[in-house]
């Protein structure tokens, strides 16, 4: 998916969809006596060793973190985060110059972590580069760090916060201990509910509306809903919280007009 590792990936793809035209190939795989999807990443091969159970928990567990995590399913490898060289078979050259928290080199380097995940959540980064927190991510040496994606997301296995963990999450770096708004948490959690509720309106609208005005009307409403989440990660509270309420209110105007027509169904 990421640049570093498709090279691979689309050659499996080409074995895959020639599998008519190339039995040979696949039987010298076989002799081999490696399976393809071991045999094109390096990386997962060698750290899916069960025995690191043992001798080396953090890297046993890392690996089962990504095993079960939503990346993985979208086929998200190692590499794609983590930068090395997921085709060389010995350690050393497929962690190439580094491919650790501490290593500049890295994908997961503090500094480097938002273009990482912005490789795929493009239009996200976007947003992100526009806010203060990504000014603070690249000053990276001040006393006031910013956070990176992997701050609100979790690193691997990641997930998305909500109106019950923002505030505990904002609160880290914005509380009155650090002087630095501390009234950020309130107004996250105040927007995130405001999310909840657009949701909840835009399934009963997509429920009752007319077919013939669905596909116009959702359009308009698709397009407002992808940009909340790039206007979110701007962190310009005062903008957000005009385009959720925004998209509140036209819903919430549809929604209205529904029930108006089906009583008067009802009445007739
Ligand atoms: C042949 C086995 C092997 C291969 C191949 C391999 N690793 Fe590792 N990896 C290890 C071992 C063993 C360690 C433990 C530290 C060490 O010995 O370098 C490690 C450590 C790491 C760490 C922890 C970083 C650190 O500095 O402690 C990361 C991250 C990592 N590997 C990612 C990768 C990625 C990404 C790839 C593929 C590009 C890869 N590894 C390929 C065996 C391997
Ligand atoms: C979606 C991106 C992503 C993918 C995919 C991913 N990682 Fe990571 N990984 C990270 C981030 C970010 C960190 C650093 C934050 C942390 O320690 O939780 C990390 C940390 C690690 C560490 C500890 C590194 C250190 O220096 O302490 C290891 C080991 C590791 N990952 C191994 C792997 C292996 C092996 C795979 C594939 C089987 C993998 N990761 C896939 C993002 C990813
Ligand atoms: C190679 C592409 C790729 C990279 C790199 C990548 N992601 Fe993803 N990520 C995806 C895909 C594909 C999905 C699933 C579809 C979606 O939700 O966009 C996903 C899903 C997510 C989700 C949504 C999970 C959910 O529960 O809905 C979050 C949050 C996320 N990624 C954060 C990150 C973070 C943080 C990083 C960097 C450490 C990262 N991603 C790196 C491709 C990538
Ligand atoms: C790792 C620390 C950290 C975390 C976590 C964090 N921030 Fe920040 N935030 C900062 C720093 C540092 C600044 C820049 C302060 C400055 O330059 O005055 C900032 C600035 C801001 C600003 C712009 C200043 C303002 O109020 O006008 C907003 C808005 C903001 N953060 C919202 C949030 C929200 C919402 C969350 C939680 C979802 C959050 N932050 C989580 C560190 C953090
Ligand atoms: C200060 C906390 C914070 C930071 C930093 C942050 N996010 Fe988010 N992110 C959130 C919250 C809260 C949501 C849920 C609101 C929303 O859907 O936009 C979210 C939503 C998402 C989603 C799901 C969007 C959707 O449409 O379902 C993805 C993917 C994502 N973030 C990726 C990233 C990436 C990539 C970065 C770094 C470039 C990043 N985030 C930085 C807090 C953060």
């Amino acid at each position: 998916m990421g640049s570093k590792s498709g090279g691979s990936r689309s050659f499996e793809a080409k074995v895959l969809a020639g599998l008519r035209v190339v039995p040979i190939l696949l039987f010298v795989f076989a002799l081999a006596g490696t399976s393809l999807a071991a045999d094109r990443n390096s990386c997962v091969d060698c750290h899916s060793n069960p025995d690191f159970l043992v001798t080396n928990n953090k890297l046993y567990d890392y690996f089962q973190e990504w095993n079960a995590s939503v990346h993985k399913l979208e086929e998200v490898e190692c590499s794609d985060c983590h930068g090395g060289n997921p085709d060389a078979t010995d350690a050393k050259a497929a962690h190439g110059d580094g491919v650790g928290v501490s290593d500049e080199a890295s994908g997961i380097y503090y500094k480097n972590v938002s273009q990482t995940c912005g490789q795929c959540h493009d239009e996200i980064l976007e947003g992100f580069e526009k806010s203060k927190h990504f000014e603070h991510v690249k000053k990276q040496k001040d006393e006031l760090q910013g956070p990176t994606c992997v701050t609100c997301h979790g690193s691997i296995n990641v997930g998305i916060l909500d109106v019950t963990t923002v505030e505990a999450a904002c609160a880290r770096c914005h509380d009155e201990e650090h002087d630095n708004h501390p009234e950020n948490p309130e107004k996250a959690k105040a927007i995130l509910n405001r999310f909840l509720s657009i949701h909840r309106f835009y399934r009963y609208v997509s429920i009752r509306i007319d077919p013939s005005e669905a596909r116009s009307f959702f359009e308009d409403v698709d397009a407002r809903h992808r940009q909340l989440s790039i206007t979110w990660h701007t962190f310009d509270l005062e903008q957000i919280d005009k385009e959720t309420r925004a998209l509140l209110g036209l819903l919430k105007e549809k929604r209205d007009e529904l029930r108006k027509k089906s009583q008067q169904k009802k009445e007739r």
